[in-house]
């Protein structure tokens, strides 16, 4: 990867977001590290990857308020002039059974994952045909492939995300902006971290690698994408699961 990349992760804070984010960074890139609440933690990253001798910049904002999006992406523009990676990676579940489900849980996944996406999207989208270049990558999930009972909300906001990654795609192709999704399976996070050992014991059954996955193993393959190698590559979903969904 050049020097000069500009990246953008959202929910960098932790996770697989802060895997994605260091693993640009000791790539060469300067990483814009969105948070929503988490201030202190963002800025370790930010402090993990500068004593590393990288480049970043945690920066606030709440990817479902589309007002507050046109405004961090101008930030960044103004900061570093142009936008060379976006990874859509901030997410939430609220899961529950369908009859259980209130409107509310339903609303707010769709608003930061599938709206969320939408936005920055929508604001990196516009630099990047400017410069005649760039590189997308949205987190999707398995869920969104395959479906999941007791995640119709986060589901359908995954599966919206593919489908959005595929039309941007052909929008964008002619303009040199690849746009791909990483369908993670179950990978060790804190949001993963709240299921009960049941879940995640009967979840490993059907897990023919026989474990979960560590963020590290799905930030190689944003960075895969994100590098001049993936330049063929686009409107793609790439399944990053232990072999869970075949
Ligand atoms: P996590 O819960 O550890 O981290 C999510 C990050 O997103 C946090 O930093 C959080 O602060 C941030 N975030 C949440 N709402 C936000 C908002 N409105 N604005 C800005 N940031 C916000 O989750 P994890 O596991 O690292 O997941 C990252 C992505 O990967 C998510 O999109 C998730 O749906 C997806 N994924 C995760 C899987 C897993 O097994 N951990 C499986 C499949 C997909």
């Amino acid at each position: 990867m050049t020097e000069e990349k500009i990246a953008v992760v959202t929910g960098a804070s932790r996770g697989i977001g802060r895997a994605i984010a260091c693993r640009l960074a000791s790539a060469g890139a300067t990483v814009v590290l969105n948070y929503n609440g988490s201030a202190e933690k963002a800025q370790a990253v930010q402090a993990e990857i500068e004593a590393a001798g990288g480049r970043a910049q945690a920066v606030q904002c709440n990817v479902s308020d589309y007002a507050a999006c046109e405004t961090f992406f101008q930030g960044v523009i103004e900061t570093y002039g142009r936008i060379d990676i976006l990874v859509n990676n901030a997410g939430i579940t609220r899961d529950g059974l369908l009859a259980r489900m209130t409107e509310e849980d339903f609303d707010r996944v769709i608003e930061v994952n599938l709206k969320g996406t939408f936005h920055c999207l929508r604001f990196a989208a516009r630099q990047m045909i400017r410069q005649r270049g760039g590189r997308i990558i949205n987190l999707a999930s398995v869920s969104g492939v395959a479906g999941n009972a007791g995640q119709v909300n986060y589901a359908a906001s995954k599966a919206g995300v593919i489908g959005m990654t595929k039309s941007a795609a052909r929008e964008l192709a002619s303009r040199g902006v690849t746009v791909n999704a990483i369908a993670p399976g179950f990978i060790e996070t804190d949001m993963t971290g709240a299921l009960s050992d049941a879940v995640k014991e009967a979840a490993v059954r059907q897990i023919p690698l026989g474990r979960f996955g560590k963020p590290e193993e799905i930030a190689a393959m944003a960075a895969f994408l994100a590098s001049e190698e993936a330049g063929y590559i686009t409107g793609q979903v790439f399944q990053v699961d232990g072999g869970m969904v075949m």
